[in-house]
């Protein structure tokens, strides 16, 4: 199940069942979560309206690589799904008294990563593998910078809650798989450059 989850960058326009929705975010909120703090927030994108509007802020206006067919496949995405963060939930709940021991609160110095993009990363890994337990195909990818305002603005998320990323899912359509990923540019990282046991070993 692992090892058969790719991403998927190009999708029929067949629409999801709603049981599948229902599932692929039942699933997410299964995910563990720093002091169970859940400081996560899923806006899902569903009608096409929502998804036009969706693309219309969310796509770069231009990028130094082409990005037409990545768009053009991921665009048929019959649902887009915006995981967010809330810093400030975590902030607040390593600030009760059950966490004082952590010493984190609300100095946010002394945090040693973002726990809420941690939560939201695995809650989306969840999406993903969901995905392919229902014979579907997904995609998570990044919100760029410049575009997050007119995200905001648009669907009227409040600013404390900061998006992860994006996962669009639908049905793949493998004949024209669309623009392929990274992994068609460069390999896998062997095992043995990256697991080190006992002691560092290597670069
Ligand atoms: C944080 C993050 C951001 C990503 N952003 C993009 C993106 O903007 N566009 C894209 O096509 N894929 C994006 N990906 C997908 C990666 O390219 C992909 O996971 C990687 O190449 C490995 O391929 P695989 O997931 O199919 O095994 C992103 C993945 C992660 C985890």
């Amino acid at each position: 199940m692992v090892r058969r989850r790719r991403m998927v960058r190009s999708f029929t326009d067949e629409p999801l069942d709603p049981a599948q929705v229902d599932r692929l975010l039942g699933n997410a909120v299964r995910g563990p979560s720093a002091g169970f703090t859940q400081g996560w927030s899923f806006l899902v994108l569903e009608t096409p309206a929502d998804r036009e509007l969706f693309w219309a802020v969310a796509s770069p206006a231009s990028s130094d690589r082409d990005l037409t067919a990545w768009k053009a496949g991921l665009r048929r995405a019959p649902l887009i799904v915006v995981p967010m963060a809330s810093k400030a939930a975590y902030l607040d709940r390593y600030a009760e008294p059950d966490k004082a021991g952590a010493h984190l609160g609300h100095d946010e110095s002394r945090w040693p990563v973002p726990y809420w993009h941690v939560d939201v990363g695995m809650a989306s890994l969840l999406i993903l593998q969901t995905a392919v337990d229902l014979s579907l195909g997904a995609c998570f990818f990044g919100l760029g910078g410049p575009q997050r305002p007119a995200f905001h603005a648009a669907f009227g998320v409040p600013d404390a809650w900061d998006p992860t990323g994006v996962i669009a899912v639908g049905h793949p359509d493998e004949p024209g798989r669309g623009a392929a990923g990274s992994p068609a540019r460069r390999p896998r990282k062997p095992l043995a450059e990256v697991v080190h046991r006992g002691r560092w070993t290597g670069q």
